[in-house]
């Protein structure tokens, strides 16, 4: 493996293929020692990990907290509204704060696309971005990744299509780079005000008829609509998005028998995706959330100055 020398994870458009393989190489390492009986190591032994989400997550903090326990680090949660924030501090001053009571690493989630980035030009402890805005969730699409050359035992030459609302989503921008820097086809799906054409500059297909790739693709990655980001209507109504878009049962009956059915949570039965169809064989929905944790721990551990080797 290759050495790492960030100490931080801003995103995956700055990723090479090589740093990508190096994570997803650690993470299976990290899912080994989670199937012993004693799952942890000391690696993080005296760090200090603080997670702190302005905006509300189950899986992704979560599974922070967990590897970071895993790793023998300390962890902190703080959230919006248990932090001063909602008096009038600053990211920065309330970064910096935390930073003088020793964070040595920070997991951050913000509303606005650069928070990440803009802590890390600014603190000395680790910035670990836990999805900024529509702009990246880098851990996200590595344990996508991880999850797709687990189940199919490759990247390359895979067909990927993604569906959904890509324009708020930043699961789909990590994503889109992440494959495309391992050597996969990606196709964007869904309507056009939500993937415009202009996305075929990042070297993805496009197209607005999900019935068109059904049958050619290796696997599906199906996304919610983010209501939260949009700021005016994108499309006439959700029973209309479900019968143009959605992962019906029909359609699910058109995929290649071994096609894979991912989804990052949290997941609106019944719109993007049929129940049964969530909860079916093919899906590998709860396997990305478990990779999510070796996943997590690889970057927390990679981050924090250790070598790829020593895992
Ligand atoms: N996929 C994901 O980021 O889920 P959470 O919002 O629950 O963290």
């Amino acid at each position: 493996m290759s050495a790492w020398t960030r100490k931080d994870l801003l995103g995956i458009q700055e990723l090479s293929a090589e740093e990508i393989t190096t994570i997803l190489d650690a993470a299976a390492a990290f899912k080994q020692v989670g199937a012993r009986e004693i799952k942890k190591v000391p690696s993080l032994r005296g760090k200090t990990l603080v997670n702190f989400f302005v905006e509300p997550s189950t899986r992704t903090r979560t599974s922070f907290e967990l590897a970071a326990f895993r790793l023998s680090a300390d962890v902190v949660n703080i959230s919006a509204t248990t932090s001063s924030l909602t008096k009038g501090e600053t990211l920065k001053d309330t970064a910096k704060n935390l930073e003088a009571l020793h964070a040595d690493i920070i997991v951050l989630r913000h509303s606005s696309a650069g928070a990440a980035k803009f802590l890390a030009e600014r603190l000395d402890a680790s910035i670990i971005n836990a999805g900024d805005g529509a702009h990246e969730h880098p851990t996200q699409a590595l344990l996508d990744t991880f999850t797709i050359r687990e189940k199919k035992g490759r990247i390359a030459g895979l067909h990927v299509a993604i569906i959904g609302d890509i324009l708020f989503s930043r699961v789909a921008r990590s994503n889109i780079h992440a494959l495309l820097k391992l050597g996969a086809r990606v196709t964007l799906v869904g309507p056009s005000t939500l993937v415009p054409r202009v996305f075929e500059q990042m070297g993805v297909q496009v197209t607005h008829r999900i019935d068109e790739i059904l049958a050619d693709v290796d696997v599906v990655n199906l996304l919610r609509i983010q209501h939260e980001r949009q700021r005016k209507e994108y499309f006439p109504s959700l029973g209309e998005y479900t019968s143009l878009f959605g992962l019906t049962k029909e359609r699910a009956a058109r995929l290649k028998p071994d096609a894979l059915i991912m989804h990052p949570g949290p997941i609106n039965r019944g719109v993007e995706i049929d129940s049964e169809i969530a909860d079916s064989a093919r899906s590998v929905i709860l396997d990305q959330v478990t990779n999510g944790l070796a996943v997590r721990m690889a970057v927390l551990y990679l981050c924090a100055g250790a070598q790829p080797a020593h895992v």
